[in-house]
């Protein structure tokens, strides 16, 4: 007698990517969905806002309060689905050959003017001559960006961030090493978990989302940090062999 078919690993893992991709589809498409009257609804109530610019009786001042209240818990809905969005994204990588330390200068530069006025002074240690990467430069951009705005966030009085890039036995690395509130093991092991916050108001959407964006250029984002002494995030980027011939006339 013969045994039933039963599903190999891989059929199963099929399965299981095919059941993610629908759901991460799914959740996109509500995402959208709840755009549209989101926005129909921001826009009623700065309609309204503007009925009561003159408000004069206390009825009519507390009307208004309460609007300003739902056009400020609309906007937070509004970054969130964009949040989810982004981080939902199915990305196809438009890969070039590109060099760490530019994107790192263009990120800090974007940063400077921001972090001079929270007295956070920013330091850079650029190796020189680091291999060539392939990088999807706009979703790259978005991964550091979230970490440094992370190292802002966990500096309100200031403080210093230091940026490192150096070349490893098989790629390049991004130290970012902050001054900030550090973490403690259970907010640790929860960091990369999606809405997963600590903060008022946060999406927790942030460094999942610059994991995802690092695991698919083949790299790790690695983590050291104790409560009080601040916090190093690590990124590791692999070097190609060799460029691929389609991309090196970029
Ligand atoms: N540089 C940092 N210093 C201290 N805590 C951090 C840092 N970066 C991230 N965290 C912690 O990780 C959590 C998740 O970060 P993130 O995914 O960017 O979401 P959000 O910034 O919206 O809270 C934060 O709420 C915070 O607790
Ligand atoms: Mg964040």
């Amino acid at each position: 007698m013969s045994s039933p078919p039963t599903a190999t690993a891989n059929e199963v893992n099929q399965k299981l990517v095919e059941g993610y991709t629908e759901i991460a589809r799914l959740a996109g498409a509500l995402a959208h969905e709840i755009k549209n009257p989101l926005s129909t609804i921001r826009l009623n109530m700065e309609l309204l806002a503007e009925d009561f610019d003159q408000a004069d009786s206390l009825r009519e001042r507390r009307a208004l309060k309460k609007v300003d209240l739902v056009q400020r818990e609309c906007q937070r809905l509004q970054d969130l689905l964009d949040d989810f969005l982004n981080f939902a994204k199915v990305r196809r990588l438009k890969l070039q050959p590109s060099e760490l330390n530019g994107q790192v200068k263009q990120v800090l530069d974007f940063f400077r003017p921001k972090a001079a006025k929270t007295r956070i002074e920013v330091v850079d240690y650029l190796a020189s001559s680091l291999p060539t990467v392939l990088l999807d430069r706009e979703a790259f951009h978005a991964a550091l960006l979230n970490l440094v705005l992370n190292a802002e966030q966990a500096m309100p009085d200031g403080g210093q961030l230091v940026v490192r890039t150096y070349g490893t036995a098989d790629g390049v690395a991004l130290d970012l090493i902050d001054t900030g509130c550090g973490m403690d093991e259970k907010t640790r092991r929860q960091i990369f978990n999606a809405f997963f916050s600590t903060k008022r108001g946060g999406s927790g959407l942030g460094l999942p989302t610059a994991r995802k964006i690092i695991e698919a250029h083949g790299g790790q984002i690695t983590l050291q940090s104790e409560p009080g002494r601040g916090s190093q995030f690590t990124v590791k980027l692999p070097v190609p062999a060799r460029l691929p011939a389609s991309l090196t006339d970029r």
